[in-house]
This record gives structure tokens, C-alpha cells and sequence, in this order.
């Protein structure tokens, strides 16, 4: 009996490894554009592509981020500067795509620029403060995404865009759940309006890695920066005590939690971007398999009374 069980369960993923592992043709004719190539995943998936062979497009934030980049890289890899909350930079670069790639288009765009700070309670900020990141994480996945998508339907090609766990659930306010949460909704959507056009549209939700933006000493400071600002009421409704405890959760979740290995990322990036049968989720990370989107299923009662338990209200990040 339980051989009949497990043979069937065998045979599908037998089947779905054999499907997965195939690759497109012609890498070295295939363009593929990268937000926030400076640092973090988006640094390593432009060098790990470049390496296959792919035709990279990095866009760069900084001019530091470029120079560096293009030390590590083959020729090959052009790049580009956009800020992707600035929708003038972002057409610009689009533009400078379009030069680049003509009758051949461009197979791919990777939406992996975002910022992760100032997170904390949410009424430790004001409606200023949720705009910029939303610029960045939201809106700017939405304006790079338009302003290729032409390009990409020539190529009947692929979207990629880099959410997070904290897409599907939400312990901490400020605008890093919300901005991760839309992108999210974008990436559902377009999925289905691109279908009819072969486009393939992919959303990674990762875990946590080890990058900039779970960096300690920046968290850290995100929660003193917040707090110093705070009204001294809403000191007093939190107390000192919050926000001592704020500050070794940092410590204590970030030490433990965070992934050192960028390539579980970013294999799932170039699957997206390569594979000729690419999946539309990939969730890297164990804590984001084993934890965050097991959570994510759970009755909202469950979710927030584990969350209550385990000190996530003190959470900055
Ligand atoms: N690390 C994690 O645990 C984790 C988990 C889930 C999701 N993510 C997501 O993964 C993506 C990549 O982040 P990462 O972890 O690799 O961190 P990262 O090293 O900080 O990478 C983010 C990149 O975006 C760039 N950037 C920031 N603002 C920009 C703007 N306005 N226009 C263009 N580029 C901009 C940054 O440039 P500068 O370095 O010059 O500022 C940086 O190169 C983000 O969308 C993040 O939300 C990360």
C-alpha cells in the first residue's frame, strides 16, 4: 500500500525535475535587464547570468556600484543608471534598452532593487514616511515593468519580480510589508494579462539573507533614529523597556535567521529567467519554506496570537 503511494509521488517529481531542468536556447543572443546591480542579490544574479552567458543589462544605482561590477564581469555586460523611483531615470534607461536590444528585443527584466528601511509600529511614522519606499519597492517595479514590457513582448520573454515573504504576511508596520504586498498583487495580475502574449511572469519571495538590508547595525539604527524622534507620549505608550527589547531582537532574530548562501536566491532568479518551464513562485530560504509561508496559511487568530507570543511587536524588520 504505501509503495503505491509513495511510486506515483516518485514519478511526479521525477517528471517535474525532468521539466524543470530544461533550459532556453541561445543565451548569448538574450538580454536581460537587472534592477539594483550595486550590491545584494541583484550584484550577484548580473554576474552569475554573465557567466551562463547571457546578454546583462545592469542597472545601476550608484556610479560606484557599476565600476565595481564591471571590474568582476565580462564584456558583455553593458550597464545602465536608474533610479527606479524616479520614472524620468527609468525611462531613460528604458530608452537606452531600446538602442541597445532593437529588432531583437529583450528577454528578460529582473525587479530585485527595493529598500527594507524605516520599518517599526506603524504609528511610529507618519504618511512621509511610507512614500519613498513605496517609490522604490512598489511603484518602481510597476514604471521599470512598463516601460520594457513592449521589448519583452517581442521576445515572448520572462518578468521577474523580487517580493518577500513579508508579501504574504505582515508582523511589522511601516512600509516594507505593504510595498512587498503590492508587488505581489502586480506580479498576479500581470501574470495572467501576459499570458495570452507567451510572456512568463515570476515572483521570488525570499527569506532572510544576509544582504544590506538585514544588516545589523543599519536595523539598529533604523529603531534608534525612530525612537529619538518619537513624541514623548508615544515614549511613554511603548516605554523604555520596547524598545530596549526592540533592540536585541535584532540581535537575536537576525543572528539566527539570516541565510549566508545569496545563490539560493539567486538560482531561483536565473530558473526564472532560464528555464523553459519556469515556476511563477519560488520561496528561497528555509525559515521562508518552514516558517514564514506555512504562517502565511494559518487562521489570522493563530498568525497573530504566535506572533503576540514570540515578541514581533518589538520587531523593527
Ligand atoms: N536580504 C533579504 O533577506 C531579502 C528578503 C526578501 C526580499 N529581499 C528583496 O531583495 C531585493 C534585493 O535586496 P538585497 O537583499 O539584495 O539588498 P541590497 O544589497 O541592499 O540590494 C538592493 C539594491 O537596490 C538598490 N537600490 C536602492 N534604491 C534604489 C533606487 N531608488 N533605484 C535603483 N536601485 C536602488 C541598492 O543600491 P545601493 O546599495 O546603492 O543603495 C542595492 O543595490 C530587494 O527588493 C529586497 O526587498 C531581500
Amino acid at each position: 500500500m504505501f509503495l503505491y503511494v509513495l511510486g506515483p509521488v516518485a514519478i511526479w517529481f521525477l517528471y517535474r525535475w525532468y521539466k524543470e531542468s530544461k533550459r532556453v536556447p541561445n543565451k548569448g543572443e538574450k538580454y536581460v535587464y537587472i534592477t539594483g546591480c550595486d550590491t545584494g542579490f541583484g550584484n550577484l544574479l548580473a554576474r552569475h547570468l554573465d557567466q551562463l552567458g547571457f546578454r546583462v543589462i545592469a542597472g545601476c544605482y550608484t556610479e560606484k556600484g557599476e565600476d565595481e561590477l564591471k571590474k568582476t564581469t565580462s564584456n558583455r555586460l553593458m550597464s545602465v543608471h536608474v533610479d527606479v523611483s524616479d520614472s524620468e531615470s527609468v525611462k531613460q534607461a528604458a530608452a537606452s534598452i531600446k538602442d541597445l536590444v532593437g529588432e531583437k528585443g529583450l528577454w528578460g527584466v529582473v525587479n530585485n532593487a527595493g529598500v527594507a528601511l524605516p520599518s517599526g509600529p506603524n504609528d511610529w511614522f507618519t504618511i512621509e514616511d511610507y512614500k519613498p519606499m513605496l517609490a522604490i519597492n512598489l511603484c518602481g517595479v510597476i514604471d521599470v515593468t512598463l516601460s520594457v514590457l513592449p521589448l519583452i513582448k517581442m521576445t515572448r520573454g520572462r518578468v521577474v519580480n523580487v517580493a518577500s515573504v513579508f508579501g504574504r504576511i505582515s508582523p511589522f508596520g511601516g512600509p516594507y510589508c505593504i510595498s512587498k504586498y503590492g508587488v505581489e498583487s502586480f506580479n498576479d495580475s500581470l501574470r495572467i494579462n501576459m499570458a495570452p502574449f507567451g510572456i512568463k511572469v515570476a515572483c521570488i519571495e525570499p527569506g532572510f539573507f544576509k544582504t544590506n538590508v538585514t544588516d545589523m547595525g543599519m536595523l539598529k539604527n533604523n529603531v534608534k533614529k525612530l525612537w529619538d524622534r518619537l513624541p514623548q507620549n508615544v515614549k511613554d505608550d511603548y516605554g523604555l523597556d520596547f524598545y530596549e527589547r526592540s533592540m536585541s531582537e535584532v540581535d537575536y532574530k537576525f543572528k539566527k535567521l539570516t541565510d549566508g548562501n545569496l545563490m539560493k536566491v539567486v538560482g531561483c532568479m536565473e530558473h526564472a529567467i532560464s528555464a523553459v518551464h519556469p515556476r511563477s513562485r519560488y520561496s528561497p530560504g528555509w525559515d521562508a519554506k518552514l516558517l514564514w509561508l506555512p504562517l502565511s496559511y494559518l487562521p489570522t487568530s493563530v498568525v497573530d496570537t504566535f506572533f503576540l507570543l514570540t515578541g514581533a511587536q518589538t520587531q523593527s524588520i
